[in-house]
């Protein structure tokens, strides 16, 4: 079956919201060309989520945030939460990213709670996961894959799976520059479109787009891409000048 490619930036904690509108505008008119082809998101800082909604608007670009709570108000400073998020436009959600297990005392469960709310609420959310070079080497990457997928998205229905979006991320290729091979991506890809199968049924895993993040720049883009399972990007340093990411997007629109 065929997938549409969804390429995302997540600008992590960078552009200020002074500097939101061109960055958003740039990547619109860099990606024109593209436009209907591949799904285009930038994921921002909530703070600046309303000022990319307002430059997106009209073009094919859509945008997201980094994170959401799971309830939907109440007494939980400093969070957000899914309705917040959609009243500024954000259409996009990004859960469970690396940084936010490894510094901010994310779990599987806590993925799960943010994944299942974000999709409830009808955000689409982008749910990351991948293994520690520690685990790679370990020789523990299935059992990792399948945990992270198992508990993250437990309780995610086959009709649930229409709002959803996987990153595969290795912790060891984000931000270094090294990125996995193509067929080393696959191998996750493949793993984790068959323990969704078992989640949700193979016919709704086929549906699901699978985002490879780590790295990924315009000249590694296309070979990433080539292969079967791996469905778009998720993209950290290379989504903050728009000519690189609209080079990734392009490898995508072939
Ligand atoms: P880099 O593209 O900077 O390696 O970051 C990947 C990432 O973490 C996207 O979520």
């Amino acid at each position: 079956m065929s997938r549409k490619k969804i390429i995302a930036g997540n600008w992590k904690m960078n552009v200020k919201p002074s500097e939101t509108a061109a960055l958003v505008k740039g990547v619109a008119e860099a990606t024109a060309a593209a436009a209907g082809r591949v799904d285009v998101v930038c994921c921002t800082p909530a703070i600046d989520v309303p000022a990319a909604v307002a430059a997106a608007a009209g073009t094919g670009v859509e945008i997201g945030a980094e994170n959401c709570h799971w309830e939907d108000h109440g007494a939980f400073t400093g969070e957000i939460s899914t309705g917040m998020l959609l009243d500024a436009g954000a259409k996009y959600v990004i859960v469970g990213h690396s940084e936010r297990r490894q510094y901010f005392g994310e779990t599987d469960e806590t993925v799960n709670r943010r994944a299942r709310a974000a999709i409830a609420a009808g955000l689409t959310a982008i749910v990351c996961i991948g293994e520690t070079l520690e685990e790679r080497d370990a020789g523990r990457l299935q059992e990792v894959i399948r945990r992270q997928v198992n508990v993250g998205l437990k309780d995610v229905s086959a009709a649930d799976c229409a709002r959803l979006v996987i990153a595969y991320e290795p912790v060891w290729a984000i931000g270094t520059g090294r990125t996995a091979t193509p067929d080393q991506a696959q191998e996750a890809h493949a793993l984790i479109r068959s323990t969704l199968a078992a989640l949700v049924g193979a016919e709704t895993a086929e549906t699901v787009r699978i985002q490879y993040g780590g790295s990924m720049k315009p000249g590694n883009a296309a070979d990433l891409l080539a292969k079967k399972d791996i469905d778009g990007g998720l993209i950290g340093g290379a989504s903050l000048k728009a000519a690189d990411f609209a080079g990734i997007v392009a490898a995508a629109a072939v």
